[in-house]
């Protein structure tokens, strides 16, 4: 599978990220395109989680720390009918702004290691402007019990979100099976938060908050993602979305929405929650939802992908086009910096700051390895 996806996207990765953009959004159903959209998934980076099943050991050792938490929304396999947890609907509330909303990300042992990503991600909320207070609004939703741990040692609120079976504490590497489970279950969630009445912003541990995201949301919309590449046009379904930012409100649109892309997983096998997203953005059924969505400027929430030019207006930078953990925190360390110093500079310096970020640099599309692990090398065989 990787051969394949290696040698469709191998000849775009010479070309510039415009002729990428464009590209994709001209020929999305050509399979030059279906092989970047896989590429160009959020976190392309993703060292993330991976499960390796360390099946009944790991589920003793995580009941033990959290009992009550075991099991306690629905399975992943199972049906997704909604049941309210106790413990989930304390920290929401505890976290909730007045009008209901949290801020959530979610965090796997990989990640929350001291001086990884999880303790940059919270590095910026302190350095960034008017970005402080929004961090008593965030959720850690841990996905193993070391980075619940880690969670509880550095931030007030935080959930363990358990799948029976799986442990995602390892690096789940982009597009690997457990990698798939982890993104699903992630969208199952999100759809329960809907249910019980939050409105989130999910971000990725790995996007940097520089300022306010709140100022430069639309106003009046259900849905609004981040874009890899944004055409200039917020209302065009053919942006390239991240599915690592969004800000979404709770309402009948949607939990309908959320609802509909979950189920929409098992018409899709193999495909991962952004992928099926670009795919039934343009079905009927969706529309008939109505759905108001909107596509992020990727000038206010930028990436590595299509940085955002000028840091007098970015509020967030995601390290997405980007392969290998220690690359990524190569990278998100040099941003931080980058940060740092145009805040030091005095309110008129700022004003006429030109310059803009020193990355990427370590981070590429290039460092693509296939998935190392024994699972997926017999599955590569197979392909
Ligand atoms: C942030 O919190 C501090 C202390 O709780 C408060 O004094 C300040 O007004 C808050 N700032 C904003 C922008 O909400
Ligand atoms: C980043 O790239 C530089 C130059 O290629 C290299 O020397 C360094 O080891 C890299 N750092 C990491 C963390 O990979």
């Amino acid at each position: 599978m990787y051969k394949k996806i290696l040698s469709t996207v191998m000849p775009s990765w010479s070309s510039s990220p415009e002729t990428l953009a464009v590209k994709t959004a001209d020929s999305s159903s050509s399979a030059a395109a279906t092989g970047y959209n896989i590429f160009r998934r959020r976190n392309l980076t993703l060292t993330l989680l991976v499960g390796v099943v360390l099946g009944l050991p790991c589920l003793i050792y995580f009941n033990d720390l959290i009992p009550s938490q075991l099991l306690s929304l629905s399975s992943f396999y199972g049906s997704s009918s909604f049941k309210v947890d106790q413990r989930l609907k304390e920290v929401l509330e505890k976290a909730a702004m007045k009008d209901n909303t949290v801020i959530l990300t979610t965090l796997n042992e990989a990640w929350a290691t001291p001086n990884s990503v999880v303790d940059l991600f919270l590095e910026s909320f302190r350095i960034g402007e008017r970005t402080q207070n929004l961090s008593s609004n965030l959720v850690i939703v841990a996905l193993d019990g070391k980075a619940y741990n880690r969670c509880m040692e550095i931030h007030p609120h935080c959930y363990a979100l358990t799948t029976s079976g799986v442990d995602f504490s390892e690096e789940a590497y982009f597009m690997s099976p457990d990698y798939l489970v982890m993104m699903w279950r992630r969208i199952d969630f999100l759809r329960t938060v809907l249910e019980m009445g939050y409105n989130f912003v999910f971000t990725d541990a790995d996007i940097m908050w520089f300022r306010n995201p709140f100022e430069r949301f639309y106003h009046g919309s259900d849905f609004q993602i981040a874009c890899d590449y944004y055409n200039g046009n917020s209302r065009d379904l053919r942006n390239a979305p991240n599915g690592g930012f969004t800000y979404v409100q709770s309402n009948k649109r949607t939990k309908q929405f959320y609802k509909y892309w979950y189920e929409s997983r098992k018409s899709h096998p193999g495909k991962h929650d952004q992928d099926v997203l670009n795919i039934i953005k343009n079905k009927n059924s969706f529309k008939r939802i109505g759905l108001k969505m909107r596509f992020l400027n990727t000038a206010y929430f930028g990436g590595l992908c299509q940085p955002s030019r000028n840091l007098n207006e970015v509020c967030t930078m995601h390290v997405n086009c980007c392969y290998g953990l220690d690359n990524k925190l190569h990278d998100l360390n040099v941003m931080l910096d980058d940060w740092r110093r145009f805040m030091s500079l005095s309110a008129d310096s700022r004003k006429s700051w030109k310059s803009s970020w020193n990355v990427p640099q370590n981070c590429s599309l290039r460092n693509f390895h296939p998935h190392p692990s024994k699972k997926d090398a017999k599955q590569e065989k197979r392909d």
